[in-house]
């Protein structure tokens, strides 16, 4: 008779859950555009900005992810408020890096106001789309740029 907690099911029961996890990972990776994997192998604007006029910070509560996004607040020469800087740190999924790197580039130098219209569905299009089940992890970029916008704006 097999004993429920012999120790070569569990070690199988893992092992299965295990290579199971790699085959989704696999599968999304494999879904990922060329754009998103630039993005998330050389992601651009990482970083902290020490003098920081604005800090966005946002988590997944589903998977645990966590992106914190600081900017610096310029001029333009219509003398409108305009992000100068941006600089990202992500802990999380390639999806979240991807859309973390892409939300930098498409804020800077725009105005804040423009910059608070970028959406979670504007990101994914500009990185070519992502695959669905990766669409939730979009929210972390846009979410925390526009928090940091109303961090800054809440200073007065
Ligand atoms: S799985 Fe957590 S943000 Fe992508």
């Amino acid at each position: 008779m097999i004993r429920r907690n012999n120790p070569l099911i569990i070690y199988s029961f893992n092992h299965y859950k295990t290579i199971i996890k790699l085959k989704k990972y696999f599968m999304t990776t494999s879904q990922y555009n060329p754009k998103i994997i630039a993005h998330f192998t050389s992601p651009h604007n990482v970083g902290e900005i020490k003098d920081a006029d604005g800090v966005g910070e946002v988590g997944n509560p589903m998977c645990g992810d966590m992106m914190k996004l600081t900017i610096k607040v310029g001029r333009n020469k219509k003398d409108e408020e305009i992000i100068e800087d941006v600089k990202f740190k992500t802990y999380g999924c390639a999806a979240a890096i991807a859309t973390s790197s892409m939300v930098t580039d498409m804020a800077m130098g725009k105005t804040l106001d423009e910059a608070l219209k970028i959406t979670r569905q504007d990101v994914a299009e500009e990185l070519g789309g992502l695959p669905e089940i990766k669409m939730h992890c979009s929210n972390l970029a846009a979410d925390a740029l526009r928090k940091a916008i109303e961090n800054y704006r809440s200073k007065g």
